[in-house]
């Protein structure tokens, strides 16, 4: 099939042509990302591939259809950038990646937690300077902490298996419990996490009941000096109410791979320009803050995987083939 493949870069066009040589559809890569704005250059595209912060409102969702695209194939497990009921109105056909290495994702939210707590992103600016001080480094003992896990899907249920190796004591919440769910995990409401846990990370998907899930009030429930990791999505945490909680204290370590605004930040090389998002620069100014830009699925196991389902799915689509990662306005309910 011909497709457009919006928000690519060229890590992207390497996992994707090498998977390709196995499908042979024509790929189109387009750098920009797909908005109202960019959506033209889909005209005449049967096939739409489309990314994490790509724009599929119903006013893009219209200009597509105008255009002739029948499929977005999104190459991403996240689908809160859809319109799903505009989509489905106009008959385009959406599918999606639920899987790629959930490994990749836990493996990060570990890894900030590892750095925050012992603060190795700021011992390797001081060693480097001839800095030895270990003043501002004080981490604790993981082992015996209780660890609170927001979503228990294919992510959470690793980042608590990882964090049960760690000797820690594993919460969870989750309005679904998990089947696969360990026999160490407790579910709990999510008030009992939030008031138990030393350590929460955030692993559900951004729905209209999770928007903001972590507030002002949510955070007041929380223990003093809490550490608080988001590889979820943004708009999950209201970032006003996290850099109150960071002023005072009460968040005592913040791990983000995403962010509320990131659709303007994440993804692109701004070094050279004036930021102007406020909320963002105010949060990079904390000592006690890492922020990575949306890059936890970016392992080589889970680039390999989202280019092969991806072109899995759109061969699908064009053999008429049962769709087995299509999404459906119902899921939003
Ligand atoms: P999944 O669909 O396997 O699991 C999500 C879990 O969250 C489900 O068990 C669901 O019941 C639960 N959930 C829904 N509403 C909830 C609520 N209000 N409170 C607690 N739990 C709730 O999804 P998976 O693969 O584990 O991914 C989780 C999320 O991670 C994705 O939705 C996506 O937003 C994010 N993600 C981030 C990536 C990154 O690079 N930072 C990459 C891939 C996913």
């Amino acid at each position: 099939m011909r497709v457009a493949v919006f928000s690519t870069k060229a890590y992207d066009r390497r996992f994707l042509e090498q998977a390709n040589q196995a499908f042979g559809h024509e790929l189109v890569y387009f750098e920009p990302p797909l908005m109202a704005e960019t959506a033209t250059l889909a005209a005449g595209f049967r096939g739409v591939c489309a990314f994490v912060n790509d724009r599929l409102d119903h006013q893009v969702l219209r200009q597509l259809q105008a255009g002739g695209t029948e499929l977005i194939a999104l190459r991403c497990a996240g689908f809160n950038n859809v319109d799903l009921v505009e989509a489905e109105q106009l008959g385009i056909t959406v599918v999606r990646v639920p899987a790629y290495s959930p490994h990749a994702v836990a493996e990060h939210a570990v890894a900030l937690l590892l750095s925050l707590n012992r603060m190795t992103f700021r011992a390797y600016n001081r060693v480097r300077e001839g800095n030895f001080s270990l003043d501002g480094l004080l981490g604790f003992d993981l082992c015996g902490k209780t660890v609170g896990v927001v979503g228990t899907g294919k992510i959470g249920l690793i980042f608590a298996d990882i964090m049960h190796g760690f000797g820690c004591t594993v919460l969870a919440s989750d309005p679904v419990p998990s089947p696969d769910a360990k026999a160490f995990m407790r579910y709990v409401p999510l008030e009992v996490l939030l008031a138990e846990a030393d350590i929460i990370s955030l692993h559900c998907p951004l729905t209209p009941q999770t928007h903001h899930l972590i507030d002002a009030s949510a955070i007041a429930r929380m223990k003093e000096g809490v550490v608080l990791i988001n590889t979820g999505r943004g708009r999950v945490v209201d970032t006003k109410a996290v850099i109150d909680a960071l002023k005072s204290g009460k968040i005592g370590r913040l791990g983000l791979d995403v962010y509320e605004e990131e659709e303007q930040l994440f993804f692109q090389d701004l070094s050279q320009r004036v930021i102007g998002d406020d909320l963002f620069m105010r949060l990079t100014t904390f000592p006690n803050v890492l922020i990575t830009g949306h890059q936890a699925f970016f392992t080589h196991e889970a680039m390999s995987q989202i280019a092969e389902t991806t072109l899995a799915n759109i061969r699908a689509f064009e053999q008429g083939d049962a769709l087995l990662h299509q999404i459906c306005a119902d899921r939003l309910v």
